[in-house]
C-alpha cells in the first residue's frame, strides 16, 4: 500500500464495494490485487492503454487513475461484461473476426469498444480507429479488431451479421489468380480504410478443402475475451515472497567489491543473490535444441558487467516495496572500463575486450570481439561477377529493434508437493528452460517442472533464459514461492532486442537474371552471444536464397559490443537480409530501367529449384539439402497488384514535389518455421470412452 490507507466505496461491475487502499495507489493495482485479473498491466506508465476500464461509462488507463479519485463511481472491467455465461456481442466479434490473438490486449480492447459504442452505436471506420487508437496490440494488429467493434456494433444494432465468410475462388486450369473476380472496393483507394475480408484462391490442382481455408474460431478465444487469468503474469502463491534486480548503470565495468550486508539485514529480506555468493557455471541464455551452440558466455551473476542493465544482484523480500528498498541498501564498487558501442569500432585492433575472461569458450576472436565469423559460398562468384552485364553495390543498415511483447518476462518458482521445483513462466522454450537452469541452480531436471502458461506475446524475446534461473535460485536458497518480473523500463535494458546489421550486398545480372550475389552480413550481437550463429547463418541462408542466384557468397561477422545483448526476434535474422536484398533489386531494376515487379518475378527461387545455400548453412551447424516443392507466390504477386492498384499509384506517386510525398513499393520475403533435421512435430489422435 501506497500513501495513507484510505476506505474507498465503488461499484464494480454492478457490485458495491468498499476497500481499504493507500491515497497513491493506483486502480489498476488495486484491481488486481482484487482479483479483476482481466485488467492487463503492460507498462504502468500510461502508453500502452491494455490497463483500460470505464469509470462512468469513460474509458481510463487504470495505471494512471488513482484508486481514490474512482470512489462513489461506478468501474467496469471485462470481468462484468458476460451475464450468466452468455458473452457480450463485443465479446463475440472478438471471438469471430480473430481479434485476439495472444490476447494480452484484448480485455483492454473490449473495454474501449465498449465505450464507444455505448455512445456511438453506429460509427464510421475513422471513428472506430481514433476510439480504438489508445491500446496498443503487438500481435494481432488492428484490422481485426477494428473489424470486430463494426460488427459488435452491427450485433447490437439487432443486423443479422452472420457468419464471417473468406472470399473464396476456385481457378480453373485456363485461369490464373490475376482473373480472380475481386470486388471492386478490394482495391484500395487512397484513404479506404475498410477492413477487407480475407482471401482464399484454390488453384485447379488443389481440391477442395473442408476446413482449410475457412474459419474457425480459435479454441481458446473465449477465455481471452473473458479476460480470464490465464498468463504467468496472473499467477500468484500464497505466501510468495518477491524478488527485485539490481542492475548495472555501467556499459562496461569490474566489480571491485559488493556489500549486502545492509540489505541482508533488512527485517523481510530473504536471500540476496551476487557473484559471491553463486557458483560460476557458464551457459549461453538462448532456447537453442542441444547440443546448443556457443559461445556459453554468461555466468549467474558476474564480477564483471557489459551493458546497462547487466546482473548485479537479486533479492527475495516479503513485499515488492522492501525488495526495491533492499536493492537500494546494496553497496557497489566499480571500476567502469572503456566501452564499446560500434560494431565496427569493436573490430578494430585496440578496442576494449568485452569477453577478457578466461573461463568462454568458442568465441572466435575474442581480442577483436568478433564471435562467429561465417563464410559459405556455391559457384564461381568472382566469375560471374566479371562476366556480369551490370555490378551493383550498397550497404544497408538496420536499427536495434525490441519485441515489445505486451505481456513482460515474469516467473514464479516454487516447491511443489513432490518435492519438484515448479517454474512457472512466460516462455517460448519451457524445455530450454529446465536442460538450461538445472545445472545453475544445482537441482536434477528431473525435479523440475516447467509450466508454460498462455504467453502474452513473445516473438522471440521469450526464446531465452531471462529471469528462470535467479527466480529459481531464489526459491532453493529461502524454501519459498518467489516471483520475479521486470519492468517495461527494463526489458529495454536488460532482455534482448533484435540484432542491428549493416547489410553490404553487390549483386551482378546477365541478360536480366541475377547470375552473382554476395552478402557481406555484420551483426552486433551486444554483449553476449546466444543467438548470435543462428541468426547470422539463418539471414545467410534466407537473404540469399530468396532469388538463389547461382553463384553466391556469404559472409558474416558477429560481433560483441557493450550494448544490451541481442537474440530471437520476429524474422530470426532473414528480415534484416531480405530487407537490403529488397532494397538493391529495386535499385537495380531502376538502373536498368525495369519494371521491378517483374524484374523480381523473373529472379524468384522456383518450384523445383533447390536452395543452393541450404546445406553451407543451416542453423548453427550444417544443414540439409532443399528445395522449393510449393509455393503460391505468383498469386500472392498477381493478387496483391491488384488489390494495392500497384501500377496506378506509382505512376500518380511518381511527379509530387513538396516535403510530404507518397510512396509504393514492392517486396516480396521468405520465412521459415522450423529447422531441417531437427525439430519434430507429432500428432496424437485419441478415441474417447463417449465416442
Ligand atoms: S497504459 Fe496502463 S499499463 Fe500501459
Ligand atoms: S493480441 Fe494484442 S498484444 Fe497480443
Amino acid at each position: 500500500m501506497r500513501g495513507t490507507p484510505t476506505q474507498i466505496t465503488l461499484t464494480i461491475n454492478g457490485s458495491p464495494q468498499t476497500w481499504t487502499v493507500g491515497s497513491r495507489d493506483m486502480l489498476l493495482h488495486v484491481l488486481r490485487d482484487h482479483k479483476y485479473f482481466s485488467v492487463k498491466q503492460g507498462c504502468d506508465t500510461g502508453d500502452c492503454g491494455i490497463c483500460t476500464v470505464l469509470v462512468d461509462g469513460k474509458p481510463v488507463r487504470s495505471c494512471m487513475t488513482r484508486a481514490v479519485d474512482v470512489a462513489g463511481k461506478s468501474v467496469q472491467t471485462t470481468e462484468g461484461l458476460s451475464q450468466n455465461g452468455e458473452l457480450h456481442p463485443i465479446q463475440e466479434a472478438f471471438m469471430e473476426t480473430g481479434g485476439a490473438q495472444c490476447g494480452f490486449c484484448t480485455p483492454g480492447k473490449i473495454m474501449a469498444a465498449k465505450a464507444l459504442l455505448d455512445r456511438n452505436p453506429d460509427p464510421t471506420v475513422e471513428e472506430v480507429r481514433e476510439a480504438m487508437s489508445g491500446v496498443l496490440c503487438r500481435c494481432t494488429g488492428y484490422v481485426r479488431t477494428n473489424d470486430a467493434v463494426l460488427r459488435a456494433a452491427r450485433k447490437l444494432r439487432g443486423e443479422d451479421t452472420g457468419p464471417l465468410q473468406p472470399l473464396r475462388f476456385f481457378l480453373t486450369e485456363e485461369e490464373s489468380a490475376a482473373d480472380a473476380p475481386l470486388p471492386e472496393d478490394y482495391r484500395r483507394a487512397d484513404g479506404d480504410l475498410k477492413p477487407l475480408p480475407p482471401v482464399v484462391i484454390t488453384p485447379p490442382d488443389m481440391p477442395a478443402t473442408e476446413v482449410v481455408g475457412k474459419p474457425e474460431i480459435k479454441v481458446d478465444a473465449r477465455k481471452l475475451v473473458l479476460g480470464r487469468p490465464v498468463y504467468a503474469f496472473d499467477k500468484y502463491v500464497d505466501g510468495m515472497l518477491y524478488a527485485a534486480l539490481l542492475t548495472s548503470p555501467h556499459a562496461h565495468a569490474r566489480i571491485i567489491d559488493i556489500d549486502t550486508s545492509a540489505a541482508e539485514a533488512l527485517p523481510g529480506v530473504h536471500a540476496v543473490l551476487t557473484y559471491k555468493n553463486v557458483p560460476r557455471i557458464k551457459y549461453a541464455s538462448g532456447g537453442q535444441s542441444p547440443p546448443q551452440p556457443p559461445p556459453y558466455d554468461q555466468v549467474m551473476f558476474d564480477n564483471k558487467v557489459r551493458h546497462v542493465g547487466d546482473r548485479v544482484a537479486a533479492v527475495a523480500a516479503e513485499t515488492p516495496e522492501l525488495a526495491e528498498k533492499a536493492l537500494r541498501l546494496i553497496k557497489v564498487k566499480y571500476e567502469a572500463l572503456p566501452h564499446v558501442i560500434d560494431p565496427l569500432e569493436a573490430m578494430r585492433p585496440g578496442a576494449p575486450v568485452i569477453h577478457d575472461e578466461e573461463d568462454t569458450e568458442g568465441i572466435y576472436d575474442a581480442q577483436r570481439n568478433i564471435v562467429f565469423h561465417i563464410e559459405a559460398e556455391v559457384g564461381d562468384v568472382d566469375k560471374a561477377f566479371a562476366e556480369a552485364d551490370y555490378v551493383h553495390e550498397a550497404e544497408y543498415y538496420t536499427p536495434k529493434q525490441q519485441h515489445v511483447h505486451l505481456e513482460p518476462h515474469v516467473t514464479i518458482t516454487w516447491w511443489g508437493e513432490d518435492d519438484r521445483l515448479v517454474v512457472y513462466t512466460s516462455t517460448q522454450v519451457p524445455f530450454h528452460v529446465r536442460r538450461i537452469i538445472a545445472p545453475l541452480i544445482g537441482v536434477d531436471p528431473k525435479r523440475i517442472r516447467v509450466i508454460k502458461p498462455r504467453i502474452g506475446g513473445g516473438f522471440g524475446n521469450k526464446q531465452e533464459i531471462i529471469l528462470e534461473d535467479v527466480c529459481a535460485m531464489l526459491t532453493v536458497r529461502t524454501g519459498r514461492a518467489v516471483r520475479l518480473e521486470y519492468s517495461r523500463k527494463q526489458e529495454f535494458y536488460s532482455s534482448r532486442s533484435s540484432h542491428p546489421n549493416i547489410v553490404r550486398y553487390k549483386v551482378g545480372v546477365k541478360d536480366g537474371k541475377v547470375t552473382a550475389a554476395q552478402l557481406y552480413f555484420l551483426g552486433d550481437t551486444g554483449a553476449y552471444g546466444a543467438h548470435a550463429l543462428t541468426v547470422q547463418m539463418v539471414g545467410g541462408f534466407k537473404g540469399l536464397t530468396l532469388y538463389n542466384a547461382p553463384n553466391s557468397r556469404f559472409i558474416s561477422d558477429a560481433v560483441y559490443t557493450n550494448q544490451p545483448p541481442t537474440g530471437a526476434f520476429r524474422g530470426y535474422g532473414a528480415t534484416q537480409a531480405q530487407y537490403g536484398y529488397e532494397v538493391i533489386m529495386a535499385e537495380i531494376a531502376e538502373k536498368l530501367g525495369l519494371d521491378v515487379v517483374e524484374f523480381k518475378r523473373n529472379n524468384l527461387l522456383k518450384v523445383g529449384e533447390p536452395m543452393l545455400l541450404a546445406k553451407k548453412l543451416g542453423e548453427g551447424r550444417e544443414g540439409y539439402e532443399q528445395a522449393l516443392t510449393t509455393s503460391a507466390i505468383e498469386e500472392c504477386l498477381d493478387i496483391g497488384l491488384r488489390v494495392t492498384d500497384f501500377y496506378a499509384k506509382r505512376k500518380a506517386y511518381a511527379n509530387q514535389t513538396g516535403r510530404y510525398r507518397k510512396g509504393i513499393g514492392f517486396a516480396t520475403t521468405m520465412h521459415g518455421s522450423g529447422i531441417a533435421g531437427l525439430d519434430m512435430a507429432a500428432a496424437t489422435i485419441k478415441m474417447w470412452d463417449d465416442g
